[in-house]
């Protein structure tokens, strides 16, 4: 058991990825709070790992609201007296063309993924600085590491979550708290059935070195790696869960032509909005 008796708070773990860690760190001996804006996924989610013999508390929680940041704290500290594990794993995606993004678009989609993981950790780190110890892993995205067409709000806010995630690491780690993130590849959860179209969808399977979706657990096993004893020289890290879509760089297989510097006045294009070769797919 790598989490015995910690107590780890999991935001937006009523559903999808942070279910799925929640409940495998129940597995590791964790005492769990769920914390979604979700109430009834937070009991449901909650009742699930209660149901197997774990301990876990299904709480509403608004992350982007301070007051009801500080609320989840008090509670936590009321019911399990500590906190050793953040995962600020909450988040809403937007696939959207920067010319059509509204302005309620894009402060919702920032407010949510990248001011709400600033509230959350915020928080916890006061709680744990008073105590000198303390992991907490950010859920980022490879979005927040390219520029990607239609992720304008959410790519500029999971760039801010890296950044952030760096921040937080060099100030808080003499003062004993770890600070990593997590940077999916494309998973299959409701976000990103809303999120991805077909052609994406595609694509993704087409493209990645490794051709298919993440699976929830492969990307809970990394949170749990950073949540325990294992990564205890590691700070600061983004740890890319993706399949290998960043080494890739451009996806193009081995036997696609690059268009070559020829005769033609056409100049070389490699840039990442270069046309793919005929019959194959950019991913958006
Ligand atoms: N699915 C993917 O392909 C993928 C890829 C990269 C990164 N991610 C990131 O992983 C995380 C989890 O994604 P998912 O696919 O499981 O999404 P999901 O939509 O299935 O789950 C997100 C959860 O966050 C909760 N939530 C939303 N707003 C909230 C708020 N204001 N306060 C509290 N809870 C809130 C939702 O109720 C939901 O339970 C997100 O941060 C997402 O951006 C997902």
């Amino acid at each position: 058991m790598r989490l015995m008796k910690k107590v780890a708070i999991i935001t937006g773990s009523g559903r999808g990825i942070g279910r799925e860690i929640a409940i495998l760190f129940a597995s590791e001996g964790a005492r769990i709070v769920i914390a979604d804006v979700n109430a009834e996924n937070a009991r449901r989610a909650a009742a699930d790992i209660t149901g197997t013999g774990g301990e876990a508390y299904g709480l509403e929680v608004d992350i982007t609201d301070p007051a009801q940041v500080e609320s989840l704290m008090q509670q936590t500290l009321n019911k399990c007296g500590r906190l050793d594990i953040l995962v600020n794993n909450a988040g809403v995606g937007l696939n959207k063309p920067f010319l059509d993004t509204s302005l309620e678009e894009w402060e919702r989609v920032v407010r949510i993924n990248l001011t709400g993981t600033f509230l959350c950790a915020q928080s916890a780190a006061r709680e744990m600085v008073r105590r000198g110890s303390g992991k907490i892993i950010n859920v980022a995205s490879i979005s927040g590491q390219r520029g990607g067409q239609g992720r304008a709000a959410y790519g500029a806010a999971k760039a801010g979550v890296i950044l952030l995630t760096q921040v937080m690491a060099v100030e808080l780690a003499p003062k004993g708290i770890s600070v990593n993130a997590i940077a999916p590849g494309p998973v299959d959860t409701d976000q990103s059935r809303e999120t991805h179209t077909e052609a994406t969808r595609h694509a993704y399977h087409e493209r990645l070195p490794i051709k298919r979706y993440g699976e929830l657990r492969e990307i809970a096993n990394a949170a749990l790696f950073l949540a325990s004893d294992e990564s205890s020289f590691i700070a600061g890290h983004v740890l890319n869960v993706d399949g290998g879509f960043r080494a890739a760089g451009l996806m193009f297989d081995a036997d696609d032509e690059l268009p070559r510097r020829d005769q033609s006045s056409e100049p070389l294009r490699l840039a990442s909005n270069a046309a793919p070769p005929a019959g194959k797919r950019r991913i958006p």
